[in-house]
């Protein structure tokens, strides 16, 4: 039987999504929103798409949680960039009460489902989900490490003239400034990429790493990237939908592992029909252990903000 995925807000990253679902032939697509028109208007195109892209999906908007029922996966993009006059803190609360009320209602008619965090601050958004749902915490799962081991990745990539395929890496720890990338781990088509350039080159991409989030606002003016970030969450919904047992970072809450409890961070995990089905906890050298830590406390000071 196909899939069902609702996904909760229509704006640039949620209508991504349910394009690329419905490119990909993935699941039927609810896209949810307080706004009225647009997710039915987005849904309506996405459908009269299918003739020409040969699917035959159920796609529609709504503004009633009870279309979205029954859904065995659903995204949370819901939630507002910062205004100007709105601190931080204002915007992580702001986030943490769309969050809050979307989750209420997507348990209440899809008490079986996974759900893929994307608000930002994704880390602290993706705790409040996970508080808020009272779901065991292999169905709550933070998309932001495959997103920036993207961009990771690409930008090595086009450093040294190679295909991204042949770079493998990952980025560990929150989706912010802190976030740690790990030479020590990242290869290209198994060779060490200390190997293939400079310390200070592979510095360069990693600040860039960092900043890359911040590089696609400054460049857009309104609005944040989409196009890598609903990619990254198809992939994600791709590993657990067809059991890939896929190695992939993403934010999930930690008890203990890489000595960090009861907070979600980003680390390595195996996506499958089961969700976040382990976390693999590698060695880590005490300067990336305490990056891994200073980026952790990071989120940690966010979540106790919003008491979650
Ligand atoms: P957007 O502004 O284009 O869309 C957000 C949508 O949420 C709007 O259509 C808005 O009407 C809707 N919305 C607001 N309150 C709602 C509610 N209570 N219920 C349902 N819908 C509601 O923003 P965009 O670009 O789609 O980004 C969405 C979120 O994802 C932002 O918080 C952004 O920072 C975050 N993000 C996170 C990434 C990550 O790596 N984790 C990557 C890219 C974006
Ligand atoms: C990004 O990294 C805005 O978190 C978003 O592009």
């Amino acid at each position: 039987m196909r899939r069902k995925v609702t996904v909760v807000g229509s704006g640039n990253v949620g209508a991504t999504v349910a394009h690329r679902l419905a490119d990909k032939q993935l699941a039927d697509v609810v896209l949810i929103d307080i706004l009225e028109g647009v997710p039915q208007g987005k849904g309506l195109d996405l459908l009269e798409s299918g003739p020409i892209e040969g699917y035959d999906l159920k796609i529609r908007g709504t503004n009633d949680y009870e279309d979205t029922g029954n859904s065995d996966l659903v995204v949370m993009t819901a939630g507002f960039p910062r205004k100007p006059g709105m601190s931080r803190d204002d915007l992580l609360k702001a986030n943490a009460e769309i969050v809050r009320g979307a989750i209420e209602k997507v348990v209440k008619y899809s008490p079986d489902c996974f759900l893929i965090v994307v608000t930002n601050p994704l880390d602290a958004m993706a705790q409040t989900a996970y508080r808020v749902s009272g779901f065991s915490r292999n169905r709550v799962i933070g998309m932001a490490g495959v997103l920036d081991t993207a961009r990771y990745r690409a930008f090595i990539a086009e450093a040294l003239g190679v295909s991204v395929q042949n770079v493998q890496g990952f980025v560990l720890g929150g989706h912010g400034d802190a976030m740690v990338p790990v030479p020590r781990y990242t290869t290209v088509a198994g060779i060490p990429v200390t190997e293939l350039m400079p310390k200070e080159q592979l510095e360069t991409i990693i600040q860039r790493t960092r900043n890359g989030g911040a590089e696609i606002v400054n460049l857009l003016k309104a609005g944040s990237a989409f196009y890598a970030p609903s990619a990254a969450v198809v992939e994600m919904i791709d590993a657990i939908f067809n059991d890939r047992k896929k190695i992939l970072p993403c934010a999930v809450f930690l008890e203990g592992e890489y000595g960090i409890q009861g907070l979600f961070v980003g680390v390595p995990v195996k996506l499958g029909a089961r969700g976040m089905e382990q976390i693999i906890e590698i060695t880590l050298t005490d300067e990336e252990r305490a990056a891994l830590e200073k980026s952790a406390a990071g989120v940690k000071e966010l979540v106790g903000v919003i008491g979650v």
